[in-house]
């Protein structure tokens, strides 16, 4: 058994050299190692409603896949297809080198996974929820005993150990979801939303955690809508809309080709912004408007617009972020779906 160990500091993230959409059934370059997911023309209808059409990617070995997309885009569905609980419509899929649905018996023992409803049993104890667990995978008592002590100290639960479910916040719920997930070590990890409703303290926790077991080598594909946890955790991201692929690669060379290198946020009146507006459209710079707010998103160290700036009212110069790609993908507006 790999033994977790808690480590401070970062590794850097392993970068690629193209994109799986490029190439989505070749090996990482010199490792001759398969894809850990590949996923080709990938469609479900429920009933009339198309959730997800036609989408292909492919996740590397060691990597950590942001999947990121509006409510309602298509997510979690996915991933219930890749993990065999919802029928696709059509598509093909491979984990870990075996075609699924056919094969995903086999694969199962291998998947780990922090589903984004909470499914502990709530009747059993901490320690019962893992062990219970582990009798899924046929992990023997006295190994899964070992890994469950060892999972309950990497995820600071130990002393709740005896405690039933209930009894837990919701921090240590998630904490223990994301151990039980790792019972059976698994080669790859989905992560549906692990830390929605946490407070930071607990998110910050689980961010370590994860970042130790992506330094481990483990592949993830981590579904969040803190674009903070998932630029922190990735090394790809992959948004989802409508159903669609809008966008897949390096966050930061998306966000830089797409959005470009620095955000002015101007705050003033519907005239003032008019005014400024005409004079930014000589920059080399994409304008927005939105709530009261004039957002300026500039490729090149525009100095001219810090001069023009200089007598506004209000108004914030910061670099552009995964959350400035993802509203210029997805749009402002909340989705009906
Ligand atoms: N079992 C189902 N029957 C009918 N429609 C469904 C079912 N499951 C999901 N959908 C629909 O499929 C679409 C995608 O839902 P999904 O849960 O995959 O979105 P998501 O990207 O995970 O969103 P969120 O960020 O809110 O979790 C939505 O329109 C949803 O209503
Ligand atoms: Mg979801």
């Amino acid at each position: 058994m790999t033994p977790l160990r808690a480590v401070s500091g970062r590794v850097p993230s392993m970068q690629t050299e193209s994109s799986p959409q490029d190439q989505p059934l070749a090996s990482p370059a010199g490792t001759g190692a398969p894809h850990v997911v590949v996923v080709e023309g990938l469609s479900k209808y429920f009933g009339d409603r198309l959730a997800i059409n036609d989408i292909s990617f492919a996740i590397r070995p060691g990597e950590c896949v942001g999947f990121l997309g509006p409510n309602g885009a298509g997510k979690s569905t996915a991933i219930h297809i890749l993990l065999g609980l919802v029928r696709r419509s059509s598509g093909t899929i491979r984990l870990l080198g075996a075609e699924v649905p056919k094969h995903h018996q086999e694969v199962k023992a291998k998947i780990g996974v922090v589903p984004q409803i909470d499914s502990l049993d709530p009747d059993l104890s901490v320690e019962e929820n893992l062990l219970t667990y582990a009798g899924y995978f046929n992990i023997p008592r006295r190994q899964a005993r070992h890994k469950a002590d060892e999972l309950l100290a990497f995820f600071a639960l130990e002393n709740r150990r005896q405690e039933i479910i209930t009894h837990l916040s919701g921090g240590q719920r998630r904490r223990l979801l994301l151990a039980r997930a790792l019972i059976n070590e698994p080669q790859l990890l989905i992560l549906d939303e692990p830390t929605v409703g946490l407070d930071p303290q607990s998110r910050h926790l689980m961010w370590e955690r994860l970042d130790i077991l992506r330094q481990q080598g483990t592949t993830m594909l981590l579904t969040s809508h803190y674009m903070e946890e998932v630029a922190r955790l990735s090394n790809r991201v992959l948004i989802l809309d409508r159903g669609e692929i809008v966008a897949q690669g390096d966050p930061e060379e998306l966000i830089t080709e797409m959005v470009g290198t620095e955000v002015f946020e101007v705050e003033g009146t519907d005239a003032e912004l008019d005014r400024l507006a005409a004079e930014f459209s000589q920059c080399d710079a994409t304008l927005e408007r939105a709530s009261g707010k004039l957002y300026i998103y500039t490729q090149e160290d525009c100095t001219r617009l810090v001069h023009l700036l200089g007598e506004q009212r209000t108004w914030l110069r910061r670099p552009s972020n995964l959350e400035d790609l993802f509203i210029h993908l997805t749009g402002r507006s909340l989705r009906e779906s």
